[in-house]
């Protein structure tokens, strides 16, 4: 965050628990009496810390960092009693959680460690101050918030770099998985085609079906390869649909069109004609069901039933589409619609993400169920257009 934001942040919070001049007073004038118990409370933070495994594996130097880390956590403390809640002051809070994400010591920790702090403060405070209780407890009050506020800043440091790292490390696992994917899905259907073409050049006097044989394996490894391309550009660019009210059996219609079941696979569609429009993109949904199509026809090499079956549910329009392939194992269920997660050895696993994005963006739903060995079903649920379907 850069100073000048950093620094509003910080006046606002200020101004939020009702921190004023004579709060920064008060704990200006608890100096003296806290100055005596520093080293003992800071031995006894070290010590904690040496007791609890996942926070002292932080501490990689030994005595001699434990013995740095103590001077700058006095150092810290004496700040603020100092009463200068300045610009810089509010950077070096930052810096504390900026360099615990870097040392990798959970929050948790910091949090706790400061609850333990505060403790030992407000004990000292209470020692030295025994005849004074109303100032005493004025005093606990306005350290109380000043360490609220620290603990504030350092947390929001810590969670801005933390997400910064998670989301460049997540950014970078993700760019590998799918070039590793597009790299191994383009390979195969590229060396069909180079096979092929090295055929067609080289082989001495081949007949015209060898030719229209090899001139078509290029065709499907060149439609192969274009998929492929379409699923990533697909998921790179969904616009935001034009939602409008379309019958539902044109777009199951186009969608088989598209993906033409085998000849052991037995088609039904059911969308009776009572079935309102739904609100949708015409091509958004059109793309889902393709998927789904394509997805129930890879879950049955060896042919069965495709039902699509529409029905109405109060203001919602359910379609599914269900097969009889090889079903979803249970671990797997919950994740199939997760960007580049797949059971199949081919495919990049964004059909099913892309589904699911498109169906939400279209304020639509989609679930599954499935049983291994006997079928799988796939649901959406859109929204039914409030006007009757015109008669025709
Ligand atoms: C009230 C809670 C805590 C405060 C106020 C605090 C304060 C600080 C400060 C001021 C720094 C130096 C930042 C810089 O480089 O400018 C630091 C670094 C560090 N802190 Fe903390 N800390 C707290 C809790 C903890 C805990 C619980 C651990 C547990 C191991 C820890 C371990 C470290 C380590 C290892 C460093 C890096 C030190 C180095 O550069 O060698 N801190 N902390």
């Amino acid at each position: 965050m850069d100073p000048q934001t950093l620094e509003e942040r910080y006046r606002e919070l200020q101004a939020y628990v009702g921190w004023t001049a004579r709060d920064a007073a008060r704990v200006a004038a608890a100096r003296p009496i806290v100055a005596p118990s520093l080293p003992a409370l800071i031995d006894d933070f070290y010590a904690e810390i040496e007791r609890h495994p996942k926070a002292r594996q932080t501490i990689t130097g030994g005595a001699e960092q434990i013995k740095r880390l103590k001077g700058t956590l006095l150092a810290w403390i004496g700040e603020l009693f100092e009463g200068r809640y300045d610009g810089d002051y509010v950077a070096r809070r930052w810096r504390v959680g900026f360099r615990h994400v870097e040392i990798g010591l959970d929050q948790v920790y910091t949090n706790v460690a400061l609850s333990r702090l505060r403790t030992g403060l407000h004990a000292s405070l209470r020692e030295g101050w025994r005849d004074e209780p109303p100032l005493l407890i004025e005093t606990i009050r306005s350290l109380d918030k000043l360490l609220d506020l620290d603990l504030a800043i350092i947390e929001d440091a810590y969670q801005s770099e933390y997400m910064a790292r998670l989301q460049r490390t997540e950014r970078l696992a993700t760019l590998g998985q799918v070039a590793g994917g597009v790299a191994h899905e383009l390979r195969n259907p590229l060396n069909v085609v180079k096979t092929s073409v090295y055929y067609l050049r080289n082989a001495r006097g081949p007949s015209p079906a060898k030719q229209e044989e090899h001139m078509k394996r290029i065709e499907r490894n060149v439609e192969l390869a274009d998929g492929v391309i379409s699923a990533l550009s697909n998921f790179a660019r969904l616009p935001t649909p034009t939602l409008q009210p379309h019958a539902l059996e044109p777009i199951i219609q186009q969608a088989l069109e598209n993906n033409p079941p085998g000849p052991g696979v037995v088609t039904t569609v059911v969308c009776p004609p009572e079935i309102p429009e739904v609100e949708c993109d015409q091509m958004q949904i059109g793309i889902v069901v393709g998927n789904l199509i394509r997805n129930a026809l890879d879950a049955m090499p060896g042919g069965g039933g495709l039902a699509i079956t529409a029905r109405r549910d109060d203001d919602r329009v359910l379609l599914s589409v269900a097969d009889q392939g090889v079903g979803i194992e249970s671990e797997n269920l919950a994740r199939i619609m997760e960007p580049l997660f797949s059971t199949k050895t081919r495919g990049l696993g964004l059909g099913l993400s892309i589904a699911r994005s498109i169906v939400e963006k279209n304020r639509g739903s989609i679930q599954v169920e499935s049983e291994p060995g006997k079928g799988s079903v796939f649901t959406l649920r859109l929204t039914a257009h409030p006007k009757e379907k015109p008669s025709s």
